[in-house]
């Protein structure tokens, strides 16, 4: 038997901090439990929504039919040699806390994910990356429950078809599996990922020339707090589109009009744009829509000023891909999940 909590109260549960109220919702963090509680959606043919951290979401007002949240904790080092360790990490370890844990094992490669919201088991699923590295640069396997043979299964790296914010969790087999523990490949050497230029020339201002673990972690957590809103105190996704690519021919069109234009290359013969730049140049940095805005350090980032909702910020979001579309001719996809669609 599975006790549902009944009208459960979401708003803390979601970093937009949106009041949202579920018919019913339940945390798991035994298998059986697990099976309990699908069983019981089957049967009432609810829908199900899979909670992690919450931090990729925009929420509607009322969550019909079922909430299930994966609570499985535990940090456990599988297989450790002289040069690395396979960690296997609960769904429901929330990730800048085992990020943190991994520095004092001296296991080394996330440091440069440090403070990104939400929880393991959410992290696959748009395989998150900051900084130069992403999730999948570490990951060696996973376990699911598969909801289409009700078993567990093993993932490997190959199976989850990672991509840039992208996995088969989150486009090819949206809602078949339910991520319950996490495997990392992590190196007991630490060797630092100083790609991203924002991290570069932090420390070629400190003048800082071989930085260690703590280092790192140290510099992106000050550099994500500087640019980044702290969802406790302000409700937001992070970044709430992802950077559009585009083939070279309107890379070098847009180039030869916008100068400034900030690109990376891509796959041979694309580029990723930023879309802080492109939403920024549209005028929207700081932009206040009564309940919502666009975060001022950071036009990548839509927020919640004051009790604000998904419908007022759905709005804001269109008018910016609007805008964006019209000045650059450059179609902004959002990042988070929006549910129910
Ligand atoms: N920019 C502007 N104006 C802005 C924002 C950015 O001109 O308002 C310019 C910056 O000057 C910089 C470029 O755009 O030249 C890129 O900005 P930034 O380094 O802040 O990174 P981003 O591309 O906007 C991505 C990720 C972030 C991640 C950072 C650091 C995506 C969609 N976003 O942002 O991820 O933290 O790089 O690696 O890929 C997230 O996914 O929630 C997230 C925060």
């Amino acid at each position: 038997m599975i006790n549902w909590i009944e009208n459960a109260d979401l708003s803390s549960r979601n970093s937009l901090g949106f009041q949202v109220s579920a018919e019913r919702f339940i945390e798991v963090d035994t298998v059986e439990h697990l099976e309990l509680a699908l069983n019981d959606v089957q049967h009432n043919q609810w829908s199900l929504l899979l909670l992690g951290g919450g931090s990729n979401l925009v929420l509607k007002p009322f969550i019909p039919g079922a909430v299930i949240s994966v609570n499985l904790q535990g940090i456990n080092i599988l297989v450790d040699d002289e040069s690395s360790a396979i960690v296997e990490v609960g769904a429901g370890v929330n990730w800048h806390q085992f990020v943190g844990r991994l520095l004092e094992m001296g296991l080394h490669g996330l440091e440069n994910l440090a403070l990104i919201p939400g929880n393991v088991g959410a992290a696959p699923v748009q395989n998150i990356g900051a900084y130069g590295v992403e999730l999948a640069d570490c990951f060696h396997s996973l376990t699911a429950y598969d909801r289409k043979t009700a078993e567990l299964v093993q993932l490997n790296k190959d199976d989850c078809c990672f991509g840039y914010r992208d996995s088969l969790f989150k486009s090819r087999e949206p809602g078949r599996y339910i991520i319950w523990q996490v495997r990392f490949l992590l190196s007991t050497v630490f060797s630092p990922n100083l790609g991203y230029r924002a991290l570069s020339d932090y420390f070629d201002q400190q003048a800082v020339t071989a930085p260690g673990a703590y280092d790192v972690y140290r510099a992106v957590c000050e550099i994500r707090q500087s640019k980044l809103p702290t969802p406790d105190k302000i409700g937001n996704v992070g970044s709430f589109f992802e950077n559009p690519i585009v083939q070279e021919e309107q890379y070098l069109q847009l180039k030869q009009r916008f100068p400034n234009l900030v690109a990376y290359p891509d796959a041979p013969g694309s580029y990723k744009l930023a879309a802080g730049w492109l939403i920024d140049q549209a005028g929207w940095k700081g932009h206040k829509a009564a309940s919502v805005g666009v975060y001022d350090k950071q036009a990548l980032v839509l927020v919640n000023l004051d009790k604000g909702d998904s419908e007022a910020l759905l709005g804001l979001a269109k008018s910016i891909q609007d805008s964006v579309m019209e000045k650059f001719s450059v179609s902004l996809k959002m990042e988070p999940r929006v549910y129910p669609a």
